[in-house]
């Protein structure tokens, strides 16, 4: 626990010291929970969303993107359930006056659970060598079985009490299990009580006539309400998807975990507009799609797994999360969620205006279903960049601190270096960057010897380093560094371009998906 914390912290520092994320207002002591992307972030963040939007609508033909406004009228909220069901169970601790998320207190505990899970199969892994199955081992040896089991009845009870609003049950769960505040160690808690997760605002200049508004908590509500326009004016036909990437706010009770958990964040979410009783197949399909896109990144396969929801939010019918290991462990990075006809429906009863669609080969009108895909760009970003963070021992016995980003997502995508400032070497660096910079991000970087320069960049994430020397002037040639392997060629500059295009192109990246 203490080298996760560790690790995290770490994470939490580069990304200040290489400029990519700060806290919110830093000079008034920082606001909890809200942070500032910086020169580096705000790029990574940018190819992190071009990624994602690429995939998702330019390369699928039956799916649009649209850009709805963060205010909606509030009867919005009203007809998708926000106001009266978007609450997290929170408790205090009456001691330490700490509030807390009921449901992720247990949740916390649960994951201990699994950590000792994975520390038995780390042990019998090193014990059996080659021969080791997990599978095997995880079914059969008895103490394993025995975490599981617990882990499995804690989730459903939590699940089950949550689902019939038994909070009284919630808090006997907490104090059954013995869960302190993480502060003080106080089990002195109060009772679970619910609480909306909607910012409230007002619209108007007038007290009397400003009428309450509502900071959208999910993008999703501005593809619904949009439904039939894009249907019609995009001559639409189901299947097919709408998606928009955009902020979205939520009160956090417990907003902890750096840009894990906010209060303002962004979302990347689709909707997908199916036939009614196909939603199962739909739901399977965007799960598995999902996935490959994930994998595309060459993050680490062991690095994702899907939960299945035992708790439905109120709206659907199925979800599970695509979680992913941060620093802290397994937590959920996507959400795929099949949320019936309940979206359009609520919206067709509270507007009184159909939402239907015509569907030419059935020849009747439905409200169509809905799979949505849900995704968090900070928490994408966190993901990447955790992830990307490594401490490397060299041969000559030093470390170096290097950011392996995807060269896809790289915020640089190379440094152009002279060796020295004089000769004339800068100006050829210059040179370079101006052909470069039409295609790529790219930096000029002269001060400090070039080692160093180049530990900077590989903390930075920088895929390339081309450094000009003497020989340079002579023969039109520069050295290129990898940032990953360290390894350095000679190849003329005309060349460069196209060397960096084939290790950052996003097309070979997303080809991976098959
Ligand atoms: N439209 C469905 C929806 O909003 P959700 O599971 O509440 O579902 C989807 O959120 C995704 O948004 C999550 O998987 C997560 O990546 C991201 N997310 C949710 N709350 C967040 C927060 N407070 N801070 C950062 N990301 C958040």
């Amino acid at each position: 626990m203490a080298k996760q914390e560790d690790d995290f912290k770490k994470v939490i520092s580069h990304a200040k010291e290489y400029g990519y994320v700060f806290q919110s207002s830093e000079i008034y002591d920082g606001l909890s929970a809200v942070y500032d992307y910086a020169q580096n972030g705000a790029e990574l963040k940018k190819n992190i969303r071009e990624y994602w939007w690429k995939a998702m609508v330019n390369l699928n033909e039956n799916i649009v993107g649209i850009d709805a406004a963060i205010f909606m009228h509030p009867t919005t909220w009203k007809a998708s359930g926000h106001v009266d069901a978007f609450n997290d169970p929170l408790i205090d601790n009456k001691d330490s006056k700490k509030r807390y998320r009921a449901d992720v207190l247990i949740e916390d505990y649960v994951a201990k659970i699994e950590a000792k899970i994975e520390k038995e199969v780390a042990k019998a892994s090193k014990r059996f060598g080659d021969t080791f199955d997990k599978k095997q081992f995880l079914a059969t040896n008895q103490r394993v079985v025995e975490y599981q089991e617990k882990a499995d009845a804690i989730l459903k009870r939590m699940g089950k009490s949550l689902e019939n609003e038994d909070l009284a049950d919630v808090k006997s769960l907490i104090e059954e299990l013995d869960i302190a505040c993480p502060m003080s160690g106080s089990k002195n808690w109060t009772d679970v009580k619910q609480f909306n997760l909607m910012f409230g605002t007002k619209l108007g200049a007038s007290a009397e006539s400003a009428m309450d508004l509502y900071l959208r908590p999910e993008t999703a509500q501005g593809i619904f309400v949009n439904f039939l326009n894009v249907q019609k004016t995009g001559r639409m036909k189901i299947p097919f998807g709408i998606a928009q990437t955009g902020k979205a706010f939520r009160n956090e009770i417990v907003a902890r975990q750096f840009i894990f958990r906010m209060r303002e964040f962004e979302q990347m979410e689709m909707q997908f507009f199916i036939r009614p009783g196909t939603q199962k197949e739909w739901y399977e399909k965007w799960k598995e799609n999902r996935l490959k896109w994930h994998l595309s990144l060459g993050m680490g396969e062991e690095n994702y797994r899907f939960h299945d929801h035992e708790k439905l939010a109120h709206y659907a019918d199925a979800a599970a999360d695509i979680e992913f290991r941060f620093p802290f462990g397994f937590k959920e990075l996507e959400g795929i969620h099949s949320r019936t006809d309940f979206d359009l429906s609520q919206h067709e009863k509270f507007s009184g205006k159909k939402l239907q669609y015509f569907d030419p080969e059935l020849k009747e009108s439905y409200v169509p279903y809905v799979v949505e895909t849900s995704i968090g760009l900070d928490r994408m970003f966190l993901a990447v960049f955790s992830n990307s963070l490594q401490e490397e021992e060299l041969e000559n016995n030093t470390t170096r601190t290097v950011l392996k980003l995807p060269a896809v997502l790289a915020p640089t995508k190379a440094a152009v270096l002279p060796l020295v400032k004089k000769d004339g070497l800068p100006d050829v660096a210059h040179k370079i960057i101006e052909d470069l910079k039409w295609d790529f991000n790219v930096i000029y970087d002269e001060k400090d010897a070039v080692g160093r320069r180049y530990r900077r960049q590989d903390a930075a994430g920088t895929p390339f380093c081309i450094t000009v020397d003497h020989q340079s002037l002579e023969d039109q040639t520069v050295t290129i560094r990898h940032r990953d392997t360290m390894e350095q060629h000679r190849v003329a500059i005309s060349e460069v371009k196209s060397i960096i295009h084939k290790e950052v192109d996003m097309r070979s990246w997303l080809q991976r998906m098959g």
